[in-house]
């Protein structure tokens, strides 16, 4: 015989949802507050689940569609969890002139994981870039803050290394 688990589902999710209320009191709740609230709720959960996402429609009184599609509209929103390092290798012209794309194939190979995706782990998450500034140095990709360049494919696991400990 299962026992049912709702009552225990809810209290979670109260739980869950606790910190997001806290932001929610922080606006009037009005419709011009989405992006705000969305950039709140983001740092305070590193993405933006669908269950947030229904507790923010619901709170400033807006279509869950429409939540959404601001959500995908904007490459700043994040509907998946992300890694703890992100990696964004660059695909500009200099950088793709330069073998760009060996790099990120040596990066997807080293990870097991496609352009766009994060590891199971979720200390890594993959993104290519058009240019990030820094052409002088093509190929160049960056790893949170750090910027790595004049990279060569074999030097990609020796820098993944430094992010992977811990
Ligand atoms: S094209 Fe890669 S940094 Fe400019």
């Amino acid at each position: 015989m299962t026992t049912c688990q709702c009552g225990d589902l809810e209290e979670n999710k109260e739980k869950y949802l606790a910190p997001l209320k806290e932001i929610l009191e922080n606006y009037d709740q009005k419709e011009e507050d989405l992006i705000p609230v969305l950039q709140d709720a983001q740092e305070e959960y590193g993405y933006l689940p669908k269950v947030v996402l229904r507790e923010i429609a619901d709170s400033l009184d807006i279509f869950f569609s429409d939540v959404y599609g601001v959500t995908t509209f904007y490459s700043q929103f994040h509907l998946e969890p992300r890694g703890e390092n992100v990696i964004k290798v660059c695909l500009g012209t200099a950088c793709h002139v330069r073998g760009g794309a060996r790099i990120l194939e040596r990066l997807q190979d080293e990870l097991g994981i496609a352009d766009g995706e994060t590891t199971e782990d979720l200390k890594f998450t993959l993104e290519s870039v058009a240019c990030i500034g820094a052409c002088g140095l093509a190929p160049v990709m960056m790893i949170n803050d750090d910027t790595h360049g004049l990279l060569t494919p074999g030097e990609v696991p020796k820098i993944l290394d430094q992010y992977n400990q811990g």
